[in-house]
């Protein structure tokens, strides 16, 4: 590609990150994130978070299909980033064969699910706003959460974390940083870049709300007594 053909190259994706760092932060608050951080979650509380994700993702994953062939967001769809065939093969591992049957979305997951259906299957700029916060959620935060899981449950077989392990990934941090190129490079004014940054905080605040549901749902902590 001669420097003529380049794609002019923005600074939206530096600029997405520090304009929703707050939400970000925020989120890592969040009671029930606090305690998969710390290695406190039981198996049942991470199974039913996964779950929520499972029905964010059926939607997002269909959307992608759709905008695979758009000329701006179909570069950002990637069969690497794919999490559902994933998700599935956990919730069969933590809630058995009939896991399809016990699952159901809370109203925050139903929420997120229509917004994702509104915006994700006809505007481009929607799409990659819920996709980028959804997949580098999973494939950065991921990372940190699989390691402390790993430490509380400790599955003997190594089992229950086809979600967090990205096996067509060789470097997580290549993958975020060619996302980010993409990001720079799509060409939108920033007219358009301000909606997206307002769906990507859209996208945080809904995320925020399945989690803080996920988190009411948490058995209460015992203090632990003094000397213990
Ligand atoms: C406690 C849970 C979480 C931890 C420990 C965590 C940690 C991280 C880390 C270490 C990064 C990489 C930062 C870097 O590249 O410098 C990251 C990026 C990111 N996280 Fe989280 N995260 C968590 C939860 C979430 C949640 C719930 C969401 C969204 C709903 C989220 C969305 C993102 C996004 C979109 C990025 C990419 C930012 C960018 O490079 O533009 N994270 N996170």
């Amino acid at each position: 590609m001669s420097p003529a053909q380049q794609p002019v190259r923005s600074d939206f994706a530096g600029r997405l990150r520090s304009e929703t760092r707050t939400e970000h932060e925020h989120v890592q608050t969040l009671p029930f994130l606090r305690a998969l951080i710390a290695g406190e979650l039981e198996a049942d509380a991470y199974a039913v978070m996964l779950a929520q994700h499972y029905f964010a993702y059926q939607v997002l994953e269909s959307a992608a299909e759709v905008m695979r062939s758009d000329v701006v967001a179909g570069p950002f769809v990637s069969d690497r980033l794919r999490r559902l065939p994933h998700l599935e093969t956990d919730l069969h591992y933590y809630l058995g064969p009939d896991w399809r049957e016990v699952i159901s979305a809370s109203e925050a997951t139903e929420r997120y699910c229509e917004r994702l259906r509104e915006v994700c299957f006809d505007w481009p700029g929607g799409f990659v706003a819920h996709h980028y916060t959804r997949c580098l959620a999973d494939l950065s935060g991921g990372a940190v959460i699989r390691s402390a899981m790993q430490r509380s449950l400790n599955p003997p077989d190594g089992q229950g974390f086809a979600f967090l392990t990205f096996d067509d990934v060789p470097s997580r941090p290549r993958v975020r940083n060619a996302y980010r190129l993409l990001l720079d490079t799509a060409g939108w004014d920033s007219r358009e870049q301000k909606r997206i940054t307002a769906e990507v905080r859209l996208a945080y605040h809904l995320n925020t709300e399945v989690f803080t549901d996920l988190g009411r749902r948490l058995p209460p902590r015992i203090p632990r007594q003094r000397g213990a």
